[in-house]
Order: C-alpha cells, then sequence, then structure tokens
C-alpha cells in the first residue's frame, strides 16, 4: 500500500472535475490539488510559458512525495506533457489520450469536434492524437476563449453563456458531427448550455471519467494504489483563495478551504 498522495494540477479551477471522478475510483487516496490562480488563463499563452509554469507545478507537487502526477489542464497537457515526462521520473498523466480513446469509442459517423482554449486548439494535440489511431476521422476543432472567463466567473446557465456558446458552436454543428470532444477541464460546468445547442444528436464527451479510469489502471500496474483510512483532500492556490474556494464547492458541490502559495 502506497499512502502517497497524488498530486493534480490546473490552470485554475477546471481540474477540480478530474478530482471528483478520480475521488469516485479512488476513494482512499490522499490528494494535492493545486491551481494557479495567479497566472490563469494559460490558454492564450505561448508554449515556452506553459512549459515553465508545468515545471514550477510539478517541482511544488514533487515537495509533497506525490507518487503520481495527473496534469488536468488541457492546455497544459497539450504543450508541456511530454516535457514533464522527460524531465521527472515520477509517473505524468495527461488529460488528451483517454478523452480522444472515449471519443473513439462513442462516435458512429467518425466525425468528431474539439473545442478547447486557443494554446490546446492551435497545437493541433487533439486532431493528431485521433489521427494517429484512425485517420479516417474527420476533426474540426474550434477554440472558445471566453468559455474559461465564463466559468471563472460564474457565468453558467445564463444568457450570456448561451450567447457566446451557440456564436462558438453554430459552425461546428453545421459539420454533421455526432460527437464533440470537451476539450478544457473547464467545459464540463458549461455542459448544459452546450448540450441545449448541441440537440440530443450529439454525444458530449467530458474526458475526466476516462482520465480517472486511466489514472487507477496506471496505479495498479505500479503497484502505487493507496489505502488510507481517513484520506485527505488538500487544495492550494497561487492568488485569491477566496474566488477559488466560491468556485470549488460549485465544481465539488462541497464546501473546501485553498491554502494560499507564493512561488
Ligand atoms: N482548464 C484548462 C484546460 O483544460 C485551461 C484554462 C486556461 O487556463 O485557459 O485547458
Amino acid at each position: 500500500m502506497d499512502t502517497r498522495p497524488i498530486g493534480i494540477f490546473d490552470s485554475g479551477v477546471g481540474g477540480l472535475t478530474v478530482i471528483n471522478k478520480v475521488l469516485r475510483l479512488l476513494p482512499n487516496e490522499n490528494i494535492i490539488y493545486f491551481g494557479d490562480t495567479a497566472r490563469v488563463p494559460y490558454g492564450n499563452k505561448s508554449k515556452e510559458t506553459i512549459i515553465r509554469f508545468s515545471k514550477e507545478i510539478v517541482k511544488y507537487l514533487l515537495g509533497f512525495k506525490v507518487k503520481l502526477i495527473v496534469v488536468a489542464c488541457n492546455t497544459a497537457s497539450s504543450l508541456s506533457l511530454e516535457t514533464l515526462k522527460r524531465s521527472f521520473s515520477v509517473p505524468v498523466v495527461g488529460v488528451i489520450k483517454p478523452g480522444v480513446e472515449e471519443a473513439l469509442k462513442v462516435s458512429r459517423n467518425k466525425r468528431i469536434g474539439v473545442i478547447g482554449t486557443e494554446a490546446t486548439i492551435s497545437s493541433n494535440t487533439y486532431k493528431k492524437a485521433i489521427e494517429n489511431i484512425d485517420k479516417s476521422f474527420f476533426v474540426i476543432q474550434k477554440s472558445c476563449p471566453l468559455f474559461v472567463p465564463l466559468v471563472e466567473n460564474m457565468h453558467l446557465y445564463d444568457d450570456i453563456a448561451v450567447r457566446v456558446a451557440e456564436n462558438y458552436l453554430s459552425p461546428i454543428f453545421n459539420k454533421g458531427i455526432d460527437t464533440l470532444i470537451l476539450g478544457c477541464t473547464h467545459y464540463p460546468l458549461l455542459k448544459n448550455v452546450i448540450q441545449r445547442i448541441a440537440g440530443r444528436d450529439i454525444e458530449l464527451i467530458d474526458s475526466s471519467m476516462a482520465v480517472a479510469r486511466h489514472v487507477k489502471r496506471l496505479m495498479e500496474r505500479r503497484n502505487l494504489i493507496g489505502g488510507s483510512i481517513r484520506p485527505y483532500t488538500k487544495f492550494f492556490a497561487s492568488d485569491n483563495t477566496e474566488n477559488f474556494s466560491k468556485l470549488a464547492k460549485i465544481f465539488l458541490r462541497k464546501s473546501i478551504t485553498a491554502r494560499r502559495v507564493i512561488f
């Protein structure tokens, strides 16, 4: 039994959608969560900057002797995962591959849409990952830069969210896709609005459950499974823990307290 914690990070609150699912499958694990609220959003930053931020966070998490790191951010997974894997000996899991595998299983007509931050979409990571597995899939991508600020400002169901979503999504929903990958860990909070516009024929892929299953399999393979009787989840944020805690309550459906960290 390995009681060391799992480290999970995101640019902000988005990765909390992943925590939920990891805890559902691995309820006896200790978790350290870091949200880089001082530097969110990552989606409009360069690759170099995202790699630098990600490395700093991994070093911080290693201070807690984490046994595994989950990059619960599509932007950081798209741009820094390979560098993190090369730079650190701890196992590092990203969110792209599990989401892609899920989408390929679900799609019947082989036409998939991907939405994400500007950085994720322009990196083409999703498109390449899908085509690496099966070239016959048609992939249409769209960046939705206002979605993260909408979520961070709690516009989850209102008219503003609907109008922004319609504007971004109508052009890709005209392309006959039957599956849409929510390629940003913030987006599951806009699921209701997105599904309303998508209609019943388009299946939304929220990769968080697929990521949790992937984490569990990897931990079983590497003998990393813990079994804490009273497991803890500790939250750290690089700025404004009050707002982080407020949003965390919506994501996790319970109150938490986050501690502020200054690098
Ligand atoms: N939640 C993050 C993601 O999955 C990104 C948000 C951002 O910082 O732009 O891509």
